[in-house]
C-alpha cells in the first residue's frame, strides 16, 4: 500500500494547470450513453472515479475508446444491460447516475441502491420523487432499484433539497420524456449547467441550468456530440488553500473564477491576496493569517467539499474560527488527525472549533474520505517535519497526480510504500 510522505514548512511556488470537473465528468459520461451515435468526451480527468464509470457503463455493453489519458469516445449503441451492479456504486455512488440515462433512453433501469457511504448516509429519495412525477414505476428489492416507465411524460418537480444528483438524474431522464419538464429548487452547481450543456450539444432542450428553476422539453432522440469537460472548482480551490496555507504564491490555470467566488471571498477575508485572470487566479500569502467563520451551502455558497481544506488553512491561522458543515454529518473526521498533528480543533455538533496554533507538527495520519484527504495533505504540507498520509486511495479519487502536481510547486512529497524501508530512507536522505 503507498502512502503520501510530505516534509513540511516550505512556501508553494510556480504554476499548476487544474484538469476537468469530477463531478461533471461522471454525469456526462452516464449521460453519452444515450444517444446511439458516437460522442468524443474531452478534458476528462485521469482519476479512478473516472476509471470506475467507464468501465460502469463498458459492462453494459457500451463502446469505450481511449483516446489519450484525458479523452474518450463512446459509442451506446450496442447496450445490451439495463442493471448496474453494486461492485460500481459501491466503488463510485454517482453510477447511480446511469439510472436517469438508461431509464431516460430504455424506460428502464436497474441499479444497485447505493448504501450510506464515509462522509454519512446520502438518501435519494429525490431522485426517485422525480422518476415517479415523470411517469416511472420505482421498486426497491433485493437491494436493487428497478425503475421502469411505458413512457416518461413532462412533468412539474419540486425538490425538497437542491440535490446536485436529483437534479442531474431527473434532468437526463426528462430529455427523452414526452412533453416539457420543469425542475424547480433545482441545484446550480457548475457541474449541473456543465452536463445540462453536454445534453444540449447532444441536442436536448434544456433551459435554466444554472438557476432554480430548469425547464426541459423533452425530445425523440439525442444525437453524437464533441464536447469539453470544465475545469474543476473544488481541484482549483485545493490548491488556492494549499497556496494560503504554505504562504506561498501560486498561479493556478485554467480555472473558471466565477466558480470559485465563495473560496476567494473566503481567503481575501483572512488576509490572502487573489488576483483573477480571464482563466486563472494568482494566490499569494505572507503574513500569519487571519480567523473566520464558514457555513457549507449549496452553490453560490461555500461548497462542502471544500471545507476540510479550509479548515486544514484555518488551524494555523491567529484567532478563533468555526467551520459548520450542513450538508452531510460525517465530514468532520479529519478533525482528530488535525489534532494528532497539533491543531487546536474539536467538533461541537456539526461545527469543528478551531483555535489557531503557531504550527503544525508532523505524524502519520489516515486520510478518512476524499476531500478529507487533500486537507491532511495541505497541513502535512504546512507541519514541521515529516507526515505521512495514509489511505490516499481516497485522494486519488478526484486529484490527478496529486504529488507530482504539488512537487511542480515546490513541495517535498512523495508516494511511496512506506512498509518498505528503504524508500522511506531514500526519500529522508533526499530531503535531509
Ligand atoms: C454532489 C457531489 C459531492 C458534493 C455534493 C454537495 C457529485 C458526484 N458529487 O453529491 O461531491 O459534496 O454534491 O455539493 O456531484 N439529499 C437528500 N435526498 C436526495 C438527495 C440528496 O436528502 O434524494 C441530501 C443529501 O443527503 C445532502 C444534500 O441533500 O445532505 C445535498 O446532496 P446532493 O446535492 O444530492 O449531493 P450529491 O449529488 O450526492
Amino acid at each position: 500500500m503507498e502512502q503520501y510522505i510530505i516534509k513540511g514548512g516550505k512556501a508553494l511556488h510556480g504554476e499548476v494547470s487544474i484538469g476537468g470537473a469530477k463531478n461533471a465528468a461522471l454525469g456526462i459520461l452516464s449521460a453519452a450513453i444515450m444517444t446511439d451515435e458516437t460522442v468524443t468526451v474531452e478534458n476528462l480527468p485521469d482519476i479512478s472515479d473516472i476509471k470506475v464509470m467507464l468501465q460502469a457503463i463498458e459492462e453494459i455493453g457500451a463502446k469505450v475508446d481511449r483516446i489519450n489519458e484525458h479523452s474518450v469516445r463512446i459509442n451506446g449503441s450496442k447496450i445490451d444491460s439495463m442493471s448496474i451492479d453494486y461492485e460500481f456504486i459501491r466503488k463510485i455512488r454517482a453510477s447511480y447516475y446511469l439510472l436517469g440515462a438508461l431509464l431516460g433512453k430504455y424506460k428502464k433501469a436497474q441499479v444497485a441502491l447505493p448504501g450510506g457511504c464515509n462522509i454519512g448516509s446520502r438518501p435519494i429519495d429525490q431522485h426517485i420523487k422525480g422518476f415517479e412525477a415523470l411517469g416511472a414505476s420505482v421498486k426497491i428489492e433485493h437491494g436493487m432499484i428497478q425503475a421502469e416507465a411505458k413512457e416518461l411524460k413532462g412533468t412539474h418537480i419540486y425538490l425538497d433539497i437542491a440535490s446536485v444528483g436529483a437534479t442531474i438524474n431527473i434532468m437526463m431522464a426528462a430529455c427523452l420524456a414526452d412533453g416539457v419538464t420543469i425542475i424547480e429548487n433545482s441545484a446550480k452547481e457548475p457541474h449541473v449547467v456543465d452536463v445540462a450543456n453536454f445534453l444540449n450539444s447532444m441536442g436536448a432542450s434544456i433551459k435554466g441550468a444554472g438557476t432554480d428553476v430548469i425547464r426541459i422539453k423533452g425530445v425523440k432522440s439525442l444525437s453524437g456530440s464533441e464536447y469539453a469537460i470544465i475545469p474543476d472548482q473544488i481541484e482549483a480551490g485545493t490548491f488556492m488553500f494549499a497556496a494560503a496555507a504554505t504562504k506561498g504564491d501560486v498561479l493556478i490555470k485554467n480555472v473558471i473564477p466565477k466558480h470559485l467566488e465563495a473560496i476567494t471571498a473566503k481567503l481575501i477575508e483572512i488576509g490572502v491576496s487573489v488576483e483573477e485572470y480571464d482563466d486563472a487566479v494568482r494566490v499569494t500569502a505572507s503574513d500569519r493569517l487571519g480567523h473566520t467563520n464558514i457555513k457549507t451551502l449549496p452553490y453560490p455558497g461555500f461548497p462542502t467539499d471544500m471545507q476540510p481544506q479550509m479548515a486544514a488553512t484555518l488551524v494555523t491561522s491567529e484567532g478563533t474560527s468555526i467551520v459548520t458543515e450542513t450538508m452531510f454529518e460525517n465530514r468532520l473526521k479529519y478533525v482528530d488527525e488535525l489534532a494528532r498533528m497539533g491543531a487546536s480543533i474539536k467538533v461541537e455538533g456539526n461545527s469543528a472549533i478551531i483555535v489557531g496554533v503557531s504550527g503544525l507538527t508532523g505524524a502519520i495520519v489516515s486520510a478518512p474520505d476524499l476531500r478529507a484527504g487533500a486537507a491532511l495533505v495541505i497541513a502535512g504540507l504546512v507541519a514541521e517535519g515529516f507526515t505521512i498520509v495514509e489511505q490516499v486511495e481516497f485522494i486519488e479519487r478526484g486529484y490527478e497526480h496529486f504529488e507530482r502536481k504539488m512537487q511542480g510547486l515546490g513541495a517535498t512529497m512523495a508516494k511511496i510504500d512506506i512498509e518498505d524501508e528503504k524508500a522511506v530512507q531514500k526519500f529522508k536522505l533526499k530531503v535531509s
